[in-house]
């Protein structure tokens, strides 16, 4: 690719995450122009698919930067997270746009975004994920919720962790140590979402692994450990500065390391992904990794952990991202 190539980063969107979005988006523009590269920044609305192909921005809320110049852009970075960057729905736009993208194609970016079907996936491929129950609202509505949770909770036994089946950044999600508590947390997890994943709560060194593919196969980067001060990696934890200690690399023996480096890479394979993903898991006293989900658009922001896995790995943030992009927009 020519020193004259033109990238696009995506950011904003009109999810519950679109706050972090534009802050993923800031940063990963600073960096690739750091990085040299030439470089808009935009959100994802009406204007879009003309953008792409290099007219001018229309009316305000557009091109976040400066941008029009009449060129089309040879790649895009998406970094929108939550459904709008998630799902597959704008993938399959760029897809159809003819416009190379970062990351993993539509119909792997649906399949990691509902996370019942990805852990299916990582179970079929012989890793492990925490056992789980997912209700639909409409089911718990019309089974009864009293009797459904009762069982749930006989089930799958105590603690749980109740979260929505497709979401992002710790919301509607809540842990539940006694029955009591288990209405209320469905309730919030359904006001994100039209179903919800109970799994076992399961305890021990939560990790996150970046895993990236810059043409030689995907290798996981080194995993970040995260211990949220007030106990929960909840949303506050994960937006506040200080809130959370970070040990980069994880701190995990040889053969836990081992063990969750090659399950992230297992995982970004048996969904399918391309270019870049972050693995969220919880390694076990006993060494187990259980796997809880795959982004196909991680946060990107100052307090994110794949920057941090990138600056652990001792790689520049924005060579990386533009080492993707080129790759992205080679692939044509
Ligand atoms: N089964 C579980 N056991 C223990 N903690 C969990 C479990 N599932 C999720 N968590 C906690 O909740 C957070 C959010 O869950 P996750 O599945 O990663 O969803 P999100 O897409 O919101 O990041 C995790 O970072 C972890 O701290
Ligand atoms: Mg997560």
């Amino acid at each position: 690719m020519s020193g004259s190539a033109r990238y696009l980063v995506l950011a904003g969107g009109l999810s519950h995450e679109r706050d972090v979005s534009l802050r993923s988006g800031r940063r990963v523009l600073d960096a690739l122009r750091s990085d040299g590269a030439e470089v808009d920044l935009r959100d994802a609305d009406a204007g879009l698919l003309a953008a792409l192909t290099g007219a001018p921005a229309d009316g305000p809320g557009g091109t976040l930067t400066s941008g029009g110049d009449g060129r089309p852009y040879d790649a895009v970075l998406v970094a929108l997270h939550g459904g709008a960057g998630e799902d597959g729905a704008l993938r399959e736009v760029l897809d159809i746009a003819g416009v190379p993208h970062v990351g993993a194609g539509p119909a792997a970016c649906r399949i990691a975004w509902d996370k019942p079907t990805a852990k299916a996936l990582v179970l079929r491929a012989g890793l492990s994920t925490p056992p789980s129950v997912v209700l639909p609202h409409a089911a718990f509505r019309e089974l009864g919720a009293g009797a459904v949770l009762d069982r749930l909770v006989t089930h799958l036994g105590l603690p749980l962790m109740v979260k929505p089946a497709r979401g992002g950044s710790a919301l509607g999600c809540s842990t539940v140590d006694k029955p009591d508590d288990l209405p209320a947390a469905m309730v919030s997890c359904f006001s994100y979402g039209q179903a919800a994943l109970v799994e076992k709560l399961v305890s021990g060194t939560e990790v996150a692994v970046t895993v990236v593919d810059t043409g030689d196969g995907p290798r996981a980067l080194p995993p970040v450990e995260i211990v949220p001060l007030s106990g929960v990696y909840d949303y506050g934890a994960r937006y506040t500065a200080g809130a959370t200690e970070f040990f980069v690399p994880a701190r995990l023996d040889d053969a836990a390391a081992d063990a969750v480096a090659g399950a992230a890479v297992a995982a970004h394979t048996a969904l399918g992904l391309r270019d870049l993903s972050r693995v969220d898991a919880i390694v076990e006293d006993d060494g187990t990794v259980q796997l809880l989900e795959v982004n196909t658009a991680p946060g990107m922001t100052e307090t994110s952990l794949l920057p941090m896995a990138v600056d652990a790995a001792g790689l520049s943030f924005g060579r990386l991202l533009r080492t993707l992009l080129e790759q992205a927009a080679a692939r044509g």
